[in-house]
């Protein structure tokens, strides 16, 4: 077998108590250049809490991350995406009453050069043109980015969702449910522009419970299970169901035929 990708980020041991509750328990995460991992799990199993932590909207009380081989130790998902680290979360994902080219730069609104820039003024002709450029290399077919996002289809919202984390991100795209609620043609859609961000280079982590979806894009799964990494499996040889036996616990990891493992 051919060298495995590098390790683009990595976490170990991370432990995220909630008072009583301990949402993740010693959860592992490993993703690897130029992969889609898709990461699974029951309702409760510690999916949102480790993707929290990897994006920074969460600090874990114990553990490590790491990015390109470095410690890092994220205080805001400011800080990750700094790093190059952008999630599109699942709810609010963009600003409905803004336009496209706006929701594009939302939070890095482009400045205007000069004493105008300094003032405040935001350069939209500059945001229109990367905009479209920046959709373009995504090829979201979209008439207008003038256009106002509630006017859009939710598909297209999700689109432009998952454009602004592709068109920004240095690194790592993090991606909470992204098709859930879409329906068959807004979903393919979705994962259509998933598959291009990774083929653009950039690894992509994708949370979701729509397993025909997961089996569709996935280069290899994570399963997380009682707030930890149960198995890490190829879907090139599991099926759907022993997938979701693992997950559930039905089945034992050990179980597996060790090609059904992904390393
Ligand atoms: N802010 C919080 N306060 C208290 N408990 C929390 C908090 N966030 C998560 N938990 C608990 O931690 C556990 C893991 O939750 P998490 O949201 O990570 O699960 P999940 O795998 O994303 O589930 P789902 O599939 O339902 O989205 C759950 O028991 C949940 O109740
Ligand atoms: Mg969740």
């Amino acid at each position: 077998m051919s060298a495995q990708p590098k390790i683009v980020m990595q976490a170990t041991g991370l432990v995220k108590r909630y008072g009583q509750v301990t949402a993740l328990d010693g959860a592992d995460f490993e993703l690897r250049a130029g992969e889609i991992l898709a990461v699974i799990g029951d309702n409760g199993a510690g999916k949102s809490s480790l993707i929290k932590c990897l994006s920074g909207a969460t600090i874990p009380d114990e553990g490590e991350i790491q990015l390109d081989g470095h410690t890092i130790h994220f205080k805001s998902p400011i800080d990750a995406r700094r790093s190059g680290i952008e999630t599109v979360y699942q709810d609010l994902a963009v600003a409905p009453a803004m336009t496209i080219a706006e929701n594009l730069f939302l939070g890095r609104e482009l400045r205007r050069p000069g004493l105008a820039g300094m003032l405040g003024m935001i350069d939209k002709k500059k945001m229109l043109e990367e905009s479209i450029a920046r959709m373009n290399e995504l090829k979201v077919g979209i008439r207008s980015m003038l256009q106002a996002v509630e006017t859009l289809s939710g598909g297209q919202r999700q689109c432009v969702a998952v454009a602004r984390a592709a068109a920004f991100a240095q690194h790592v795209v993090i991606m909470d449910e992204p098709t859930a609620a879409l329906g068959v043609k807004e979903g393919n859609m979705v994962l259509e522009l998933i598959r291009r961000v990774r083929d653009k280079g950039l690894p992509v982590v994708l949370i979701s419970h729509n397993m025909p979806h997961v089996f569709e894009v996935a280069d290899r799964i994570h399963i997380a299970r009682l707030g930890k990494r149960a198995a890490v499996v190829n879907p090139k040889y599991i099926s759907m169901s022993d997938t979701v036996a693992v997950m559930t616990g039905a089945k034992a990891v050990g179980d597996l035929p060790p090609e059904a493992l992904a390393h």
